[in-house]
This record gives structure tokens, sequence and C-alpha cells, in this order.
């Protein structure tokens, strides 16, 4: 130092203007600069202003080459950077060379004037240091193949020396301190050898805000870079860590400060993750040498409180930095370039997402089946946001249960992300930003009555079982590791839960999917709170239970979400339920009536409004999930891929008539043909159930020339005139205008309803001489019966099974008339009996025509008639047969993907044994409730006829209504049917798994017991 100083130039200022002369062939004026070592002017020309420096004749020659070339390396390759630019001599050197009066040869060098404030002296807004990011950015990009060897110094203040710090420890008086540093100094330790990977490049080094300029008309822009001293060849990051290290300075939040940093030079020269995921830790080291090499110097000069002063707010940094999770920190730092707040975050959220549907339910049920209501706690003013936050449990349980009981919400949920003031005690304030508080809920609450049992929805590992006890903590508090196959491990957090989890699990544990996690505690257990899970899934799988963040800043949400994403999915929860669409409920009713044919019906008095279809589930627009065991359309599952992806492809393709040639068609006719005897041969296709049967009724009449019509009472088989006047159901009911003179209507081979004395094995012949006394009564007129048409399995009549040989019987005598027989297969074809394709073949026959709808499509608008040879060569009479829609190619790409998923994953077999299984649960619950008169099935064609009189078969009409609105409200759609509607009636979707069965016979046993509570 010593000798530096001795040979510290002393030039006049005449005597540099003639230097300026001499070497630049400049004049101006100079005014001097404040400077170490060396000796700066200012100088101003005509030409602009600049720096004059005379180096330190100590300075070994290669550093001032280096710095000098450095400069020239910039000038060269980014002129356009606002530093100082290198103007050569008048021989076109970098430095220049001269000797002093004593004697001493000293290098000089002119460099522009870099105009602006120094940042020390402005604030440091975000946009500023975003803006300082991208000028370093840009300065070290420009050096990228920049090299010298003045570079190689060896300075404490590379970052790589860091570890140095250790040395000088010694001086630093406290042993709190010394420990804070100790503990930095561990942590770089163990990073050392990763930092001795990264890329190096010559740096600047010392991006302190003295050293960074300011457009002083705008203080967001950085307007100049400048005192090369400290630059050597060191890590990249080390370029923003120091940056960092400085800005976070008595800075309210220091990572949000190195976050705009490392933006900003992110965009310019592009960081990698593992030069981001060492950033805090080199900040904080950073620091620990300013402050080691501070205390080193204190202890060689007196005590000067200056030092200690300028200190301060380095010391400040570090013990905030101690305070905060490093891995919190860098997950803000990843975010602000753009990197995953933790490396596999998004392949978690993709995976839950993509894998939902085979997630087991977290709760007893799906999650989305309970009514549900948002807990109120987003709103300060509610009085259970008020008494939660007084910490007074009990009372906002209270509030809750009565909401409950008032509304009919099964669950309440709190949602992530949501702002909330019951976080008050001091564990919430921020140790990222000053003045700042937690308020952001990161988890996902589920409100449900202590004692609520909580499943995993993916197999686990139990990584911690613990009680925390601290009030407003999370009571038992339980960690599950998933690793899923093609998905990045994660970690489920389940806090606020009884305490006996504790003696039934440990780490170590392996938990199947849909094991017992363990139940919602009471207050007393759960860290005072109304009951209900906190679950939290955290994609940084390095955390420990407790330091996983359940409420965050604001400011760092996106971060959090990232790291700890929304369980909403992975609960099971829909997303209807954040998001209501469309119209409301009363707008839709009254548009209806306004716009619409007012013979329209709505199912129940509280109207449903789905939004959604999703294999056996429907959503509503609340993002409840009703179990769909009514609508027997969707047959193989609402939007089902398969069909979706079918009908898109084709749609996006080609769609036209019959009238040209195409390969669907004929496709689809020779595999739905394939599925029936083989007489069946001749397929036509059409758009409805009811175009079908007309079409039927049409080759009919060409076949036969009759009209007379048998019919089956309480039938159905369609919408237009002529159907209706074939439909008992609908002539015999409101509007109807009774039966016409050709429509000859037969009893319901209702075996329940059969007269006592009539031997069971006799039903089917005893219920057919009905058929026969009407042909007789045809034949006494002179007449006889065109044709005789039935469901396989009467529907409306309340879930009929024809008795054994109903059919044979009946199809001998119509054919012996000279009729056709008809099947109307529109609701229990495709499979749906499970034993057979098609229900007819249950009776033993072969009819003329079989007509088919609803199921054939899964949703589609298609409908077919399939018919023998001779049937349709009566019908081929000259007449062209031309429908505008029917067999389009659209239709049948659907038709042969419905073919394909009911073949291909053997459905009809699942209809039989969940069938099965179903029928074996409603004939046990037949058993233990006096109202079920009789359970009828076959694969997943199901009744229930309930009685008030087993004896008489009296029609328990009450106890059906209540018991399909009783489902309703538990979540399960079915219907009531028959002439009292007092027929359960369920044709659940073919993939109907044993879990739905399950649930299925759950609910009814609930509201079995609930109906026969309230009727008696
Ligand atoms: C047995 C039966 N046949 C025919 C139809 C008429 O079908 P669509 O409504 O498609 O015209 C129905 C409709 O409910 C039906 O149940």
């Amino acid at each position: 130092m010593n000798d530096m100083l001795k040979t510290t130039p002393d030039f006049s200022i005449g005597a540099a203007a003639a230097l300026l002369s001499e070497h630049y062939g400049l004049s101006g004026t100079l005014s001097p600069l404040a400077s170490e070592r060396d000796q700066n002017f200012k100088v101003e020309t005509s030409d602009g202003a600049f720096i004059l420096k005379i180096v330190n004749a100590a300075e070994p020659e290669v550093e001032s080459d280096f710095q000098t070339a450095l400069l020239a390396h910039v000038t060269a390759h980014a002129g356009d950077l606002p530093v100082p630019h290198i103007r050569p001599t008048l021989s076109g050197t970098s430095l220049g060379h001269t000797t002093s009066p004593h004697g001493l040869d000293h290098r000089i060098r002119l460099v522009g004037w870099v105009v602006g404030q120094p940042l020390a002296e402005t604030g440091r807004s975000d946009a500023a240091l975003e803006s300082l990011g991208r000028m370093l950015g840009r300065f070290d990009a420009a050096l990228k193949g920049f090299m010298h060897p003045g570079a190689l110094r060896d300075l404490d203040w590379d970052i790589r020396k860091a570890g140095r710090s250790a040395e000088r420890l010694q001086h630093v008086a406290s042993a709190e301190d010394r420990a804070l540093l100790e503990r930095f100094l561990k942590r770089f330790a163990s990073l050392a050898p990763r930092l001795a990977t990264l890329r190096a490049a010559v740096i600047h080094n010392d991006a302190n805000d003295w050293n960074v300029l300011v457009d002083s008309a705008d203080h967001d822009r950085i307007s100049g870079l400048i005192d090369f001293g400290d630059a050597l060849h060191a890590p990249v990051i080390a370029e923003v860590a120091i940056a960092a290290a400085y800005a976070g300075l008595d800075h309210a939040d220091p990572i949000g400060a190195a976050a705009a940093i490392v933006r900003g030079f992110h965009a310019e020269y592009p960081l990698l993750e593992e030069e981001i995921d060492l950033l805090y830790d080199l900040i904080a080291m950073r620091l620990v040498t300013s402050v080691t090499i501070s205390a080193s110097r204190r202890s060689h000069t007196e005590d000067n409180p200056y030092l200690a002063i300028s200190e301060r707010p380095a010391w400040t940094l570090l013990r905030k930095l101690d305070r905060m999770n490093p891995r919190f920190a860098t997950a803000i730092l990843r975010k602000a370039c753009g990197f995953e707040a933790a490396p596999g975050a998004h392949a978690v959220a993709d995976w839950i997402a993509k894998n939902r549907k085979s997630l087991a339910p977290l709760l007893e049920r799906p999650a989305a089946t309970y009514p549900a209501a948002l807990v109120p706690y987003g709103d300060p003013t509610h009085p259970m946001t008020v008494k939660s936050a007084a910490e007074q449990p009990g009372e906002a349980q209270a509030i809750w249960e009565d909401y409950c009981r008032d509304t009919g919400i099964a669950l309440g949920i709190g949602p992530f992300g949501e702002a909330r003031t019951v976080y008050a005690g001091d564990m919430f304030v921020s140790r990222f930003i000053e003045n700042t508080r937690r308020t952001h809920h990161l988890g996902l609450d589920l409100f449900m009555p202590a004692g609520t049992k909580v499943f995993t929805p993916l197999p686990a590992t139990v990584v911690s079982v613990e009680i925390e006890q601290d009030p407003l903590g999370y009571g038992c508090l339980i960690a599950l590791r998933h690793e899923p196959e093609g998905c990045p491990p994660f970690v489920s957090l389940w806090g606020h839960l009884a305490h006996e989890a504790m003696q039934r699990l440990k780490a170590g544990d392996r938990l199947d999917a849909g094991a017992l996690v363990g139940e919602m505690g009471a207050p007393a257990e759960n860290g005072g709170w109304a009951p209900h899970l906190h679950l939290q899934l955290s994609t940084d799988t390095n955390l420990s239970a407790t330091e996983i963040l359940g409420v965050g800043e604001p400011r760092y949400l996106d971060v959090w979400a990232e790291l700890f994403p929304d369980a909403r999915t992975f609960a099971g929860i829909a997303e209807e339920f954040y998001q209501r669409q469309g119209r409301s409920h009363d707008e839709i009713v009254k548009l209806r009536h306004e716009l619409l044919l007012p013979n329209l019906s709505i199912s129940y008095d509280k109207p449903i409004k789905f939004v959604r279809g999703e294999g056996v589930w429907l959503i509503d627009d609340s993002g409840r999930a009703y179990l769909d065991c009514f609508n027997n359309v969707c047959h193989i599952g609402h939007a089902h891929p398969t069909v979706v992806e079918a009908m898109a492809k084709q749609a996006a393709t080609l769609n036209t008539n019959t009238r040209y040639l195409h390969d669907n068609i004929v496709a689809y006719a020779e595999r739905l043909t394939a599925t029936l005897p083989k007489e069946l041969t001749v397929a036509g296709f059409v758009n409805s159930g009811s175009e079908a049967n007309s079409l039927a009724l049409r080759m009919m009449r060409a076949h036969t020339g009759r009209e007379n019509a048998i019919v089956l009472d309480w039938s159905y088989h369609g919408t237009t005139q002529e159907l209706i006047d074939i439909s008992p159901y609908k002539f015999r009911r409101k509007g109807g205008k009774g039966p016409k003179p050709h429509i000859h209507v037969a009893t319901i081979p209702d075996s329940y309803h059969a007269p006592e004395d009539w031997p069971v094995e006799e039903h089917g012949k005893r219920f057919a001489e009905s058929v026969a006394e009407l042909i007789a009564a045809m034949r006494a007129k002179g007449e006889a019966p065109g044709f005789f048409i039935a469901e396989s399995i009467p529907s409306v009549a309340g879930q009929v099974f024809l008795p054994d040989g109903y059919l044979k019987e009946v199809y001998r005598m119509v054919r012996e008339a000279g009729g056709v027989c008809i099947a109307d297969e529109v609701q229990v074809g495709f499979g749906r009996v499970g034993s057979h394709w098609w229900a007819f073949e249950t009776q033993g026959i072969v009819p003329d025509i079989i007509t088919m709808g609803k199921p054939i499509g899964d949703g589609h608008p298609l409908a077919a008639v399939v018919t023998t040879r001779e049937v349709t060569d009566s019908f081929n009479n000259g007449m062209e047969y031309f429908n505008t829609f029917g067999g389009n190619p659209v239709s049948c790409a659907v038709g042969l993907a419905v073919l394909d998923v009911i073949e291909s994953q053997d459905l009809r077999g699942n209809a039989l044994a969940i069938g099965n299984h179903l029928m074996d649960a409603f004939r046990d619950m037949q058993k233990r409730y006096e109202v079920i008169g009789e359970v009828r099935g076959l694969g997943l064609f199901l009744g229930i006829e309930l009685v008030s009189d087993r004896r008489t078969k009296a029609p328990a009409t009450d106890f059906a209504r209540a018991a399909s609105n009783g489902a309703r409200r538990r979540g399960v759609l079915m219907g009531t049917e028959g002439p009292h509607d007092n027929v359960l009636k369920m044709r659940p979707p073919m993939i109907f798994s044993k879990r739905d069965a399950d649930h299925l016979i759950a609910v009814l046993e609930e509201t079995f017991a609930d109906v026969t509570r309230t009727l008696g």
C-alpha cells in the first residue's frame, strides 16, 4: 500500500493538459477526480467528455494491459454498450506512456465519459434492477470470447475464493455473528465443487451501486457501467450474485431485488438452472467476504466507526438470508428466469391432470360428489373468519355447521391462493419481504365433520407423521411421498388430522392407493381450527413437512403455485366448482318458457344444469358430480374419448350423404349385422329411435299391406303421430286421444302382477292369450294384424321382463296371421343385458325387423333398422329411400367406435358381472326393506318395484319419488317408471365399475333408510 502511494502520479492540471494534447491531440478543460491509486481527470473537449487516467507506476503492466484490452474488446464488439470506450492515442495504441518529473514511468489512458448518476443515489426500483441485470448480461455476453492473462488474478473478491472468509472469522467479535457466517461457509463448502464446474468467463465482478449509472431523467434505466478494476475470470453467475448482494442491501425484499437483476441478465445472457441453483449462496458469500474483509481491515486499523456503519446493511442482509428457506429463495430466482420453481413442477401438475380419472377418491366418495361451498375465510368480515382469527374454533365450527345444516352443504372448500385474514400470529410474518405478512393460502382446505376419514389418491410412502403443537399450527401432520410411473416424485401434506394416525403410521410405511391416511381432527387436536383437512402438494421433495409453506406472500404466489401446486385435481374437486359459466338457472328456465316448446319437461323441482360429462359422471355448473345411473344414451360413458376422436377425425375429413360411396357405411353395416342372427342382414340408417320405428312401419306396410297394430299396454315407441298412435303410454295419458281403431292393445306381460293362480312357468303362454284374443277379434271382423311391436324388455311400463316363452308364442301367432314382428331395442340393445347383444335373444326368437337408437352412438344422433332380405324386397317398390343425415360418414364412424369399445373392452361381460353384483345387493336390501316388492334386472337394465304392501302389491309411488329425489340429493341419478311411477329405474353406462356400483348401493341404502324414517 505504501509503495503504491509513493508511485501515485501527481501531475498538475497543466501537465495533464499537455499529455492530452501530446498523446491525443485534444484540448479542453480538465478537472481532477478522486482516485485512491491513480490520477484521474475529467476532460471536457469539443469532441465530448473523457476521463484521462494516469496509472500508478507500481501497477503491474499486465493489469493495466488487461483492463485496456477488456475495454478495447467491448468497444470493438459492443460499441453501443455505455461503458467507457477507449480513445486511442495519436499513434493508434490503447495505452500511452509518459515519465513523471520524479522519473517514474506511468501509463495513460483516455476513455469516453459515461453519462449518468450513480445508482447509489437513486431508488432501486424493480425496473432499474432489471435494467441493471440486462446491462450486465449484455456486458458479459460481449466478453464471452475474451481472455487475457491479467484476468487470472488472485483476488479475495473472486467468488471461488469466498471460502477464505473462514480464515478471517477470528476478526468477527460476536460469537453469534461468527456462527451466522459459519452456517453460510458450511453450505458453501458443500457447493464449491459444483461452482468449480460452472461456466466461467471474464466478468466485471463489482457491480455495486457506485459503479452503476442511472439515466438522470429516468431512474428506471441504467445508463452506464464503470470501474473495471475488479474484473477477472470467474463463474458467470458471480456477476449476478455480486450485483444482487449490493442491490439487496437495505432493500425491503432482497430476493425480489435479486430476482429483478437475474430476470434482466437472463434475458440478455441466458443462465443455466445449475447456475441459478447456487445464486442464493453466492449472494450470501459475497456478503460474507465483504464483512470478513471489513472485520479484518478494522482489526488492522484504529477502530473506525465508519467501517462499522458501512458494514451494517451487509450484516442485516445476511441475517435476513439466514432466516429464509434457501430452497424458496432459489425457487423465486428460478421462476424469475422462467425456469420451474422446482424442477419437474410442471410435469407433476400435468401428470395429475392427465391421470386424474385414475386417482382413488380422497374422501369416502369422490370429493366432487358432495354438495360443496366455499368456506368464507376469504371474507374478513364473515363471523366465521372473525372467530377463527380470534382463535375461537368452537364458535367458527358452529357457524359452519349451522350453514351446512341450512343449505345441505356437506363439504366446505378453502381454495388455494385465497387471501385470508385469519393468519394473525407472529408465525405468519414474511421472512422475505419486510413489513409484510403471509396471507395467501397455499393448500386446499376440505371442511367436514371431525372424524371424517381421508384416503390417499395414489400409492405412497409415509415420509413423516408428527404433531405440531403451536396454536394455529397443523396439529397432527402427515407427509406422503408419491412416485407414480412417468411422473417426478412429489409430496402430499395432510394437516389438522386427529392424533390417532400417530399410532397407526410411521415413516417408511407403504400405503396403497385408497388407503386410509387419517381422520379430520377436532379443534383440541388439530391446532385449534374448525375441523378440516389442509391438503397441500409439494413438488420439492426435499422440504420437510414443517418446511412446506402453508401460507405465502401474494407477491410470490406464482412461485408458490409451482412449488405447491393447487391440490384441487389431486383431491378430485371439479374445475367448475371454481368458475360458474353461462346463464343462471332462473334465466335459462325463463328463456325456455319464452323460446321453446312449453311441453318440454325439466327433471326435478330444482333443475340441474349439467356442463360436462365424463364416463359415468355428469358434472353440474357448481362442479358437483352426479353418478349417472339413468341416461342410457351415453352407453359407454359420457364423452368417451374413442368416440369423440372418431367423430372429430371424420368430421374434420368428410361428411356427406349416402348418394356417394363411402367405406364407413358399409363397414358399419357389416359390423352391426354381424352382431345379429343370420336372418337379419339388411340395415337402414336414420337419426332417432322414432325415425327407426317409422321406417319399420313403412317396411311393414310395404310387406303386409296392412295397418292393424298389436302393441303392449303402457309401451312407448316414439314421438311422431303414427308412433304416438301405437304408444299407449302417450295416447292413454294427458293430452292423449285414446286408441285409434287399428290399434290393438295387449296386456303387459308383467309376471309380478300376474294373477296369483297362474303357475309361473305358464306366465308366457297365459299373457300371450291376450294377443290371441286381439287376433281373434280382428279375424271376426275379417281383418288381420299387420304387425306386433314390443320392446324386448318394456321400459316405461316399469322395467318389465317378459316371461319365458312369451315372445315365442306371440310371434308364432302373429306370423300365422300374416303379420310381422318388430322388436324395439331402442333402449335395451347393444349388449346392455350383458348375456346377449340384443335383449330379444333372451326370448329365443328372431324378429322380422329390429329397431335401434339411443345407445347406438353414445350420444350422437344415430339410429338404425335391421331387417330380413324378404321384408327388404317388399320395401324396394321403386320409391327411393333417401335420408339426408342417416348413415353419413361421421355417424357411421361413431357407430363403429361404439362397437369397437364394447367388443374390445368386453363391456357386455362387465354389464353382466356388475349387474349381478347390483342385483345381489338389491335383493339383500329387499330382505331389509318391506317396501321393495320386486327386484328385476339383467345386465345393466334394472328395476326395483316399490309397494306399500307386498301382498296387495299396492304401488308405493311416494316412496319411489322420495327415493329418486333423495338419491339425486346424494348425487346419484335414477328415474321412476311404470303406470304408477313406483319402479326405480336404473340403466347405468356399460363401463360402470364395481366401485361405481358400490357407490350406487351405498347411496340407495342411505336413501332408503332416510325415506323409510321420514315416510314411515
Ligand atoms: C323404446 C323406445 N322406442 C323409441 C323411442 C324413440 O326414440 P327417439 O326419442 O330417439 O326418437 C324411445 C325413446 O324414448 C324409446 O324409449
